[in-house]
């Protein structure tokens, strides 16, 4: 069977390999669901591990099968498998069960382990192939009415994730009610956490630095949303004319932004950090002031990384309620499709060369 690798730690060491057939007694007590591949997205994270920057092999390989935003049909399923029956559309999450405590209650996005398991970026192979198999618990059904738009439940569950942690640490503040919103970023996961904070009633300002008109400040504004571009408005300007913000999504990687935002950050707000910078830039920043902005406005800062199947579900849920709320808007992020496996080097030029795209997916299997 057919898989996109890479061979980690080559850069640009991306090919078509072969792999085993994956079965359900791979999956150990009868829990495990054979999926055929039908979608699946790329991001920075597979370009990263293209380039060597990211990414492991899994125990006896020298290759890692990459792809981690999944979208499938279930063929098969085990004798103790309920609740999933073949011919359901799914998505699989990414992260995989370690050993800390966090990891033993179905948490494995908080786990503490220095090494962390991820199909498709680190020690697991991913979905660009054209069959999986896997766990029950790691599996996520997704109504058949969302198919269009189901490969876009991992970058979803990951802004979820992002906000579900700002309203839980926002518990301590009794009547919480926040009311503005700014985004930093307006790539895929920048756009999806404007659409949850959308579906959650908040006036948003999104940020990016791109002036407009692109398709990205057209998506933000029919989300009836504001789109500021940072080469005219800084986040500090924009805090002044749009805020203050109760909460700040961090979607660009971009270290800078994490401090600016630190201190466009309105009282009592909560500042979420999703950006995965890889590089190890030195910063100057306004130490003094953000620390006295933080103590004296009671502000919160938190990262957060992966989600669990629980924000997966969630993610479904709004997928649903946006295409009832903004109808079409989701699919209009699909933009740039590349037909089966064999096309990887489109996939990847896509990926860094096509300013315009917002989210490349990979056709793998033509029948739906
Ligand atoms: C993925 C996450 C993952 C993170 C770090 C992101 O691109 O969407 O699931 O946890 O990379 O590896
Ligand atoms: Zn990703």
């Amino acid at each position: 069977m057919k898989a996109v690798a890479v061979f980690p730690g080559k850069p640009n060491s991306i090919h078509l390999t072969d792999l085993p057939e994956p079965s359900i007694g791979d999956i150990p007590d009868g829990r495990g669901i054979l999926v055929e591949v039908l979608r699946v997205g790329v991001d920075g994270t597979d370009k990263e591990i293209n380039d060597a920057e990211y990414g492991d092999a899994p125990e006896g390989y020298d290759l890692l099968v990459t792809g981690h935003e999944s979208f499938g049909r279930v063929l098969e399923v085990g004798p103790n498998v309920s609740g999933l029956a073949p011919g359901d559309y799914v998505v699989a999450t990414v992260r995989r069960q370690g050993s800390s405590i966090y990891d033993r209650i179905g948490t494995y996005d908080m786990t503490t382990d220095e090494t962390y398991y991820e199909r498709g970026i680190n020690l697991r192979h991913g979905y660009l192939t054209e069959r999986y198999v896997d766990d029950l618990e790691y599996i996520v059904k997704v109504p058949a009415a969302l198919k269009e738009v189901g490969v876009l439940l991992e970058p979803t569950s990951v802004a979820e994730k992002g906000i579900e942690q700002a309203y839980e640490i926002q518990r301590r503040l009794k009547v919480w009610r926040p009311e503005r919103a700014a985004v930093v970023g307006a790539g895929t996961l920048g756009l999806l956490a404007t659409l949850i904070l959308r579906l959650r009633g908040l006036e948003v300002t999104t940020l990016a630095r791109t002036e407009p008109l692109t398709l990205n400040s057209e998506l933000v504004e029919a989300l009836d949303a504001r789109y500021a571009s940072t080469r005219r408005t800084s986040l500090k300007e924009a805090a002044q004319e749009y805020g203050p913000f109760d909460i700040i999504f961090e979607a660009t990687g971009v270290s800078t932004v994490a401090f600016e935002s630190m201190e466009a950050l309105g009282k009592n707000g909560a500042l979420v950090l999703t950006g995965i910078s890889g590089g190890d830039r030195m910063v100057e920043v306004p130490g003094d002031h953000i620390m006295l902005g933080f103590v004296l406005g009671n502000k919160v800062a938190v990262g957060s990384v992966n989600a669990n199947r629980t924000y997966f579900e969630r993610g479904v849920q709004d997928m649903a309620l946006s295409e009832a709320q903004y109808p079409g808007w989701l699919n209009r992020l699909l933009t740039h499709p590349v037909k089966g496996l064999e096309n990887y080097k489109e996939m990847i030029r896509l990926l860094t060369e096509e300013k315009g795209a917002v989210k490349v997916f990979v056709e793998v299997n033509g029948r739906r």
